[in-house]
């Protein structure tokens, strides 16, 4: 891992909201303000004019803007083959606008703290393989060297560990469990992470990327144009710039109705107007449906830990969404716990403030030159953090029973990593001269719902090998989310591996395109 001169950050890169944190001098992470003094800096970007772009303006200003210069909730679309906005005569991809909002952050701390250079990144534990690597990407067009990428709710277990003095104390052996719920703006994960001083282990997760607040806004949205459309005939659905002001609004609605039982959405569209009272209770019920998504994934997510409910040391609320009085209450009564709060544990800035911890980690495991004080070393540069994959992993084989052709699950989704494994198949017919091994991320059966990572091939064999001919495919995946993959024919033993390597979205060319685009514009 290689670590360029200058500090190391740690970024939430949220659907709605982004933060940057850091490890300070004295050990502590804390996530540095924006230009506007404000921690959070709204991931939403005003295309103003050529080459210059405005990245968390102001609410009312947002709202008010022609939809066609506004971008929102691009994480949504990270990953995403084919996506594009134009804007200035470029298409824009979502790792080229995810880079702005990135390079907000870091021009504005750089103003504090000084040259930001690597950055630990944040995603949602269900993020694939290809929205990984896209992220990284926007990370790179950002000018930034990501040194790791981390899952959202393995970053807030940091901090949860460390505001309880209990990370990186080597006399603290005691296993604790704990299930991190974290509904953020855009996406939903459920996780349970195990852990003692040195050792920190996820279990299993599960969880849903499009699935997060700006859905509850939705229902609420959609709710006024059904009573808009009773009042005047008119389906606001296919106004892009009214929809943009009410969605806005809903969104404040529905804050407000964290704190209040009633309010109101108002709503204007071509001279005429409604105004939409709603309880706490409707609103509750205009979502119900939502929320108990997230109560069965949960609910499944420690099933598949091999635990009940009261194994659990903690419930931990992550995520802006958690602060809606539902969310809670529906955690308690499903696992007969309260979740915990506290201040310590902000739902807002846990994940960025553990993203720059696990930064402190890697600088202090691979980077001894670096800033951190020898008290924060010494405590650091001795834990060890094991994830799960949370994509079952397999390869394309013909089910004999069946003839037909399927997934063949090698690596199920929450193994803990790293992890190998070696399966033998068999030659399906009589002088067959070559293996193919696609290799496939996803746990449906069918391959077509599933993605293809990549491809190997046992080319040359004797023409002679009969029907049934074993064959050993093995799978690795090791520490840092690699999977490299072999097949190995046991007669001949002619052997055939890949690694695969990581995809996005973007080529390398179209990065590097990126990047000298990227320079041209400047960020307010
Ligand atoms: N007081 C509140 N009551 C209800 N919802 C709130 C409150 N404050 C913030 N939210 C909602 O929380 C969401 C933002 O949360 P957060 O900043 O954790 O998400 P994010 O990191 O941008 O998204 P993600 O993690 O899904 O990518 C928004 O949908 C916002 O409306
Ligand atoms: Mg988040």
């Amino acid at each position: 891992m290689e670590f360029l001169p200058g500090n190391t950050v740690g970024i939430d890169l949220g659907t709605t909201f982004s933060t940057l944190a850091i490890v300070n001098e004295e050990g502590e992470p804390t996530p540095i303000p924006n230009e506007d003094d404000e921690v959070e800096t709204a991931s939403v970007i005003l295309l103003a004019e050529s080459k210059h772009v405005i990245v968390g303006p102001n609410r009312s200003r947002a709202a008010m803007e022609d939809p066609e210069n506004v971008v929102e909730r691009i994480k949504r679309q990270m990953g995403t083959v084919g996506y594009h906005r134009t804007f200035d005569g470029h298409e824009i991809t979502p790792e080229f606008v995810s880079s702005l909002i990135l390079r907000k952050l870091k021009q504005d701390c750089e103003r504090q703290i000084g040259t930001i250079s690597n950055a630990v990144i944040t995603v949602p534990y269900y993020f694939n393989d290809t929205r990984r690597k896209s992220t990284q990407d926007a990370g790179r067009i950002a000018g930034l060297n990501v040194v790791s990428i981390i899952n959202e709710p393995t970053a807030a277990a940091l901090t949860y560990a460390w505001h309880r003095g209990e990370l990186g104390r080597s006399d603290s052996t005691e296993k604790r469990r704990i299930l991190i719920y974290d509904l953020g703006g855009g996406t939903f994960d459920s996780t349970v992470v195990e852990y003692s001083g040195n050792n920190f282990h996820v279990v299993s997760t599960d969880g849903d990327v499009k699935l997060g607040g700006v859905d509850w806004n939705d229902r609420l949205a959609d709710y006024v144009c059904q009573k808009y459309q009773e009042k005047y005939g008119v389906n606001l659905h296919q106004f892009q710039k009214t929809m943009q002001i009410l969605r806005n609004d809903c969104d404040v609605a529905k804050i407000q109705l964290t704190t209040r039982e009633q309010t109101s959405i108002s709503c204007r569209h071509e001279g005429q107007g409604i105004s939409v009272p709603v309880t706490r209770e409707l609103f509750e019920e205009l979502t119900y449906d939502l929320l108990q998504r997230t109560a069965d994934t949960t609910q499944f997510v420690v099933e598949q830990a091999g635990m009940k409910f009261n194994d659990l040391d903690a419930i931990v609320m992550i995520g802006g969404s958690t602060l809606m009085p539902q969310v809670p209450r529906m955690l308690e009564k499903l696992t007969g716990q309260k979740p915990y709060v506290s201040p310590d544990l902000d739902p807002h800035t846990a994940v960025a403030r553990g993203a720059a911890i696990h930064a402190a980690i890697l600088e202090a495991q691979y980077n001894k030159g670096n800033k951190l004080s020898d008290r924060v070393k010494k405590l650091l540069e001795n834990v060890r953090e094991e994830d799960v994959n949370s994509h079952g992993l397999g390869v394309v084989a013909t089910d004999p029973k069946r003839n037909q052709v399927v997934n063949h699950i090698m690596i199920p989704r929450n193994t803990t990593l790293p992890y190998s494994i070696s399966k033998t198949f068999q030659t399906n017919k009589d002088g067959q001269t070559r293996v193919s091994i696609q290799v496939m991320e996803g746990d449906a059966p069918d391959p077509t719902a599933c993605a293809l990572l990549g491809k190997c091939r046992i080319t040359d064999l004797p023409p002679n090998l009969p029907k049934g001919t074993p064959v050993e495919v093995t799978y690795s995946f090791d520490k840092t989310g690699r999977i490299s993959v072999s097949a190995r024919e046991k007669l001949t033993n002619q052997e055939a591996r890949i690694e695969i390597e990581r995809r996005g979205v973007l080529t390398e060319e179209e990065v590097v395109k990126f990047i000298q685009l990227a320079d041209q514009y400047s960020i307010e």
